[in-house]
C-alpha cells in the first residue's frame, strides 16, 4: 500500500483515504464521492479492527459482506482498495496503542473503555500505510472525529481531516452498518433516535438554552418507545465532549442493538 502511495505521491497526485469496516452503505459511499470531488487518488480501507471492539460486544458477528462491498468500490471508481487481514495489522508481538486522552474520555470513551484506543491505533497506522493528503470521517460518530483531530495534531500527520454529513433514511434513523441487527419492530422503533435530536433541535431554535431543559427534551421522546434503553443523552461542547454546549449526542440500546446519533442543536434538524 505503502508503494503505490509514494508512487502516486512521486507523480504529484494527491491522495484522499476513506477508512471503514465495510458493509458498506450510502454513508460510506457519500464519504467517497466527498474524497473523489477534492483528490485524484482515492483509498478505502476495509477492516473490521478487532481491538476496538469489547470483550461481549459485536466483532464475531459485525456483518462481513466483501463481494458487496468490493462491488460497490468497483462501481465507485476508487483507485484503490486497502483490505490489510488481522495478521497484517496486528502481527504476533504487536502491543503499542494510542491513548486520546480528554475528549477520547466521555460519553462513548466511558461507555465503551478500550474503543477509542482502538480506533486511534488503527486510524494511525492507516495513516502510516497510506500517506493521505486527507482523510474523510462521518460527523455520524462525532466524538470519533474529535479524536482523530485530536491524535493527527498531536502526533504531527501531516492530515487533513475532512468531515461528512450524516446520511440518514427517510424516516430519519441513520445508517449504519449496525441497523442490520434490529427486527421489523425494532427497526420501527429507532427512529425515536433522530426525532428525539430533531425535538431538540426545535426547543433549541426556540431559544431554549438550559442544557438541563434541553436534555429533557431529548429524553422525553427516547423514554416514550418502549424498544428503547438510554445509555446517554446529553448536549455537550463539540470539541471537548462535555457541558455545556449545543452538539445532542445519543447513544440508546433498540433491544439488543445499540445505536449511536447526535445534531448540532444550532442547526435546523434535516428532513
Ligand atoms: P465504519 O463504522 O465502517 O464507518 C466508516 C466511516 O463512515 C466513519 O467515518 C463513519 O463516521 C462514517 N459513517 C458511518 N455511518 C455514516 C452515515 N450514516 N453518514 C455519514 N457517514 C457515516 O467508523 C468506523 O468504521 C471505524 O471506527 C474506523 C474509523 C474505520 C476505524 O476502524
Amino acid at each position: 500500500m505503502l508503494a503505490a502511495s509514494r508512487r502516486w505521491r512521486g507523480e504529484g497526485l494527491d491522495i484522499g483515504l476513506v477508512p471503514t469496516m465495510g458493509a458498506l452503505h450510502a454513508g460510506h459511499l457519500s464519504l467517497i464521492e466527498h474524497a473523489r470531488r477534492e483528490n485524484r487518488i482515492v483509498v478505502v480501507s476495509v477492516f473490521v479492527n478487532p481491538i476496538q471492539f469489547g470483550a461481549g460486544e459485536d466483532f464475531a458477528r459485525y456483518p462481513r459482506d466483501p463481494d458487496r462491498d468490493a462491488d460497490l468500490l468497483r462501481r465507485a471508481g476508487v483507485d484503490a482498495v486497502y483490505q490489510p487481514s488481522v495478521a497484517v495489522m496486528y502481527p504476533p508481538g504487536s502491543s503499542t496503542r494510542v491513548h486520546v486522552g480528554g475528549v477520547g474520555d466521555p460519553l462513548e470513551g466511558a461507555a465503551r473503555p478500550g474503543h477509542f484506543e482502538g480506533v486511534a491505533t488503527v486510524v494511525s497506522k492507516l495513516f502510516a500505510a497510506v500517506e493521505p493528503d486527507r482523510a474523510y470521517f462521518g460527523q455520524k460518530d462525532a466524538q470519533q472525529v474529535a479524536v482523530v483531530k485530536r491524535l493527527a495534531l498531536d502526533l504531527d500527520v501531516p492530515v487533513e481531516i475532512r468531515v461528512g454529513p450524516t446520511v440518514r433514511e427517510p424516516d430519519g434513523l441513520a445508517l449504519s452498518s449496525r441497523n442490520a441487527y434490529l427486527s421489523a419492530e425494532e427497526r420501527v422503533a429507532a427512529a425515536c433516535l433522530s426525532s428525539a435530536l430533531a425535538l431538540a433541535a426545535s426547543a433549541y431554535a426556540n431559544g431554549e438554552r438550559s442544557p438541563e431543559k434541553l436534555r429533557k427534551a431529548l429524553c422525553r421522546r427516547l423514554e416514550a418507545e418502549p424498544l428503547a434503553r438510554v445509555e446517554y443523552a446529553e448536549v455537550v461542547d463539540p470539541e471537548t465532549f462535555r457541558p455545556p454546549g449545543s452538539l445532542a449526542v445519543l447513544a440508546v440500546r433498540i433491544g439488543a442493538t445499540r445505536l449511536i446519533d447526535n445534531h448540532d442543536l444550532s442547526k435546523e434538524f434535516p428532513g
